[in-house]
């Protein structure tokens, strides 16, 4: 009490009361240090934000450089989710050709000798069926991180199998009619039956999977930034008018035909792709892929190349329907994968025409069968199936001039090595999946 009446009177005696009654409080002296960081936040906090910046610009820079390739302990793999973001990042941005945005990422990555740059991560829809198991092996190769999607309606396990124990293959079993969240840099979406077999199959199925398949694909392209294929079809020109054709012609389809679901699918997923690509900003590109031929092509497909190539090893008369005159061009399969690959890397949009000009009659391309393979097979016409197109040849120069790509491998190169493939299959000596499209000079 008596401490307390003290203190009192202490505080009178520093502060004495002013004329009007007011007593000022006495000065404290840690308040100037407080109101000079009240001041300093307040009003100058850039200054602490530059200080901030120059803090992780230092402590980023002295950083050992291996984090931007740092692998795991247990693998090889680049630790994709923590690191890659800065490569895939520059790279969306970017909008350079891969092999620029490589080096950009090699220079600026500060990747130790000795260390491997990490790829891009990349997911090929499809991936287990022909074509897309060649272009997996291409990417693989190159060293890119490999998701393949595939419900494996006409894909195979063993297409892919050789890249099981692969850490940087993975394979989903996944119907891209539902969606699907994964991270990624590009996107090639094959997913579609391709053969008259088996898109005819289930129509309703086949138009789901361009249209809803196709729309799921796009809006996780938007979603994770990635650039996106379409692997499109010459069958958008339907029975065509225009002869060869060019990228600019618009088609003469049967929409309502046997056909249709493919036709009408594939251009509703080309509308779908460029919608997405003026509407939401997505980086796509579009490929019209013409006849395509090689190894792992389902063997009984209704597909001409393949129909031939069997008949022939089965020693059975080859089956030509119509009379034999309608035309039709054999890419080898090797030639549309480096095409594919050009095109995502590249600038252009597209669609870019991917075929192999040389035009051959059905009747011709028996007789090419006949010499690789057996020269006494017979030759047996057919009524011609619905919608079946007379012509078909692309016009190539917009992929010449502006992908610098066209098909290196000749029918009579091609075809000799899809052979031996088939030879395997079907009569079982057993190398399945081990087949590659590798043509020798
Ligand atoms: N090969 C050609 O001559 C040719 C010509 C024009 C266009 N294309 C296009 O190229 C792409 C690949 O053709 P391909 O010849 O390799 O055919 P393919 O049938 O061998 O491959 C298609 C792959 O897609 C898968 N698939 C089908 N529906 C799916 C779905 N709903 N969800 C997930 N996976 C599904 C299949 O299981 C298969 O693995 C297709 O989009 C096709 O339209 C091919």
């Amino acid at each position: 009490m008596e401490k307390g009446s003290e203190l009192t009177y202490r505080g009178h005696e520093e502060a004495q009361p002013t004329a009007d009654g007011y007593t000022p409080k006495p000065p404290k002296p840690w308040l100037s240090v407080v109101r000079l960081i009240r001041y300093l936040l307040r009003e100058q906090r850039l200054i602490f934000v530059l200080v901030g910046i120059a803090i992780a610009t230092v402590f980023f820079a002295l950083l050992p450089s291996s984090s931007h390739g740092s692998y795991r302990h247990d693998s090889d793999v680049p630790i994709l989710d923590s690191i890659s973001y800065f490569g895939r990042d520059s790279y969306r941005q970017s909008n350079k050709p891969y092999e620029q945005h490589r080096m950009l990422v090699h220079s600026i990555g500060k990747v130790p000798l000795g260390l491997k740059r990490k790829g891009l991560r990349i997911v090929v829809t499809g991936g287990a069926g022909f074509v897309g198991s060649h272009l997996v092996d291409r990417l693989i190769a190159r060293g890119d991180s490999v998701i393949v999607v595939d419900n494996f309606f006409t894909g195979r396990k063993e297409n892919v199998m050789h890249h099981f124990s692969n850490p940087r293959f993975e394979l989903i079993r996944h119907d891209v009619v539902e969606p699907l969240l994964l991270e990624v840099d590009q996107i090639y979406h094959l997913a579609c039956p391709a053969s008259p077999v088996h898109y005819k199959f289930n129509p309703v199925k086949t138009i789901k999977t361009n249209v809803v398949g196709t729309l799921n694909m796009l809006g996780l392209a938007k979603r994770v930034g990635a650039r996106f294929l379409l692997t499109s079809t010459s069958e958008v020109y339907g029975d065509p008018l225009q002869h060869p054709q060019v990228e600019t012609y618009w088609g003469n389809v049967n929409p309502i035909g046997v056909r249709s679901c493919y036709d009408e699918g594939k251009r509703t997923a080309e509308t779908l792709t460029m919608d997405y690509h003026r509407g939401a900003g997505v980086e796509v590109r579009i490929a019209r892929i013409f006849n395509t031929y090689g190894p792992r092509m389902c063997i009984d497909d209704g597909r001409v190349v393949s129909n031939f190539v069997a008949q022939a090893l089965r020693k059975e008369p080859l089956t030509v329907y119509g009379d034999g005159k309608q035309t039709r061009s054999f890419q080898y399969v090797s030639d549309l994968v480096e095409g594919l690959m050009r095109l995502m890397e590249g600038e252009h949009v597209g669609p870019f025409n991917l075929g192999n000009p040389g035009e051959f009659t059905m009747l011709e391309l028996a007789q090419v069968v006949q010499e690789t393979i057996d020269p006494n097979a017979k030759i047996e016409f057919r009524a011609n199936t619905e919608d079946d197109p007379h012509k078909r040849k692309p016009d190539i120069t917009k992929a010449k001039d502006q992908l610098g790509w066209e098909p290196k491998v000749s029918l009579r190169k091609g075809l000799p090595l899809m052979v031996s493939d088939f030879r395997q299959r079907i009569f079982g000596d057993h190398k399945e999946g081990s087949t590659t499209s590798t043509v020798s000079s």
